[in-house]
């Protein structure tokens, strides 16, 4: 099998360009953060002190999390319900970066995780899919791009989807995210010695589908 490994901030358009590039390639893409975002929303839904880790820990065999990965996207269960919309809400994303930092809640995914690259050629795309689950992957790629930028495309987004937002806190909640998945203790935000970075400051959509695409391209032609 062959995996390609995504990592990066927040907001540096992973999801979209690695969805796109699977799609092109004839790969699984599998979003890991849309994992974190489910667990984050059992816990939030049952009123949990999401620093209470042992807590948290003790409740997660309980837990019943699904994924459809097929042509129309990831598609999120939490005990049977479809959640793929409802972990995008700001609560969500507000909470998440807490219960990702739980050693329990990343055991209990990356051997999920692990799993699939076994079963599939993929694209995983997370924080920490270089680095610790699945070092072994073919090509690892740190796609990022300056957060003036990222807050910038995040704040076209919502606009278009018709929310009023603010650039100045957008900026403010993307360093706090950085900030906060690259200082944690458990599995950081960093790329891996061997990642080969992708900046797409400046670089359009397409050209950022078409980089990774070739990139992947080259090293399955290299490894034949
Ligand atoms: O990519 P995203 O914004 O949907 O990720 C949601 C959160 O989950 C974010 O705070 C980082 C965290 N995450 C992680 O710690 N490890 C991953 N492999 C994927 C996401």
């Amino acid at each position: 099998m062959f995996s390609v490994a995504i990592d990066g901030p927040a907001g540096a358009g992973k999801s979209s360009v690695a969805r796109a590039a699977a799609k092109e390639l004839g790969f699984l893409y599998v979003d890991t953060g849309a994992m974190y975002r489910t667990i984050a929303l059992y816990f939030l839904r049952q009123g949990a002190d999401l620093a209470a880790w042992k807590e948290i820990e003790a409740a997660l065999p309980g837990l019943d999390l699904r994924m459809e990965l097929g042509k129309e996207g990831q598609k999120m269960f939490l005990q049977g319900e479809e959640v793929t919309d409802l972990i995008r809400s700001p609560e969500v994303s507000a909470a998440v970066s807490s219960v990702a930092a739980i050693p329990a809640v990343r055991a209990f995914l990356v051997d999920r995780q692990r799993a699939l690259a076994k079963e599939h050629n993929l694209l995983m795309d997370g924080r920490d899919i270089g680095t610790v689950v699945l070092p072994q992957a073919q090509l690892k790629i740190f796609l990022t791009a300056a957060p003036e930028e990222r807050a910038r495309r995040r704040v076209r987004q919502l606009e278009a989807a018709g929310r009023k937002v603010d650039y100045r806190q957008t900026l403010d909640e993307i360093l706090r995210r950085d900030y906060q998945d690259s200082h944690r203790e458990a599995a950081p935000l960093k790329p891996a010695p061997d990642a080969l970075l992708l900046d797409t400051t400046g670089i359009s959509f397409r050209e950022s589908i078409a980089r990774l695409v070739a990139l992947v391209r080259e090293r399955m032609a290299e490894a034949e």
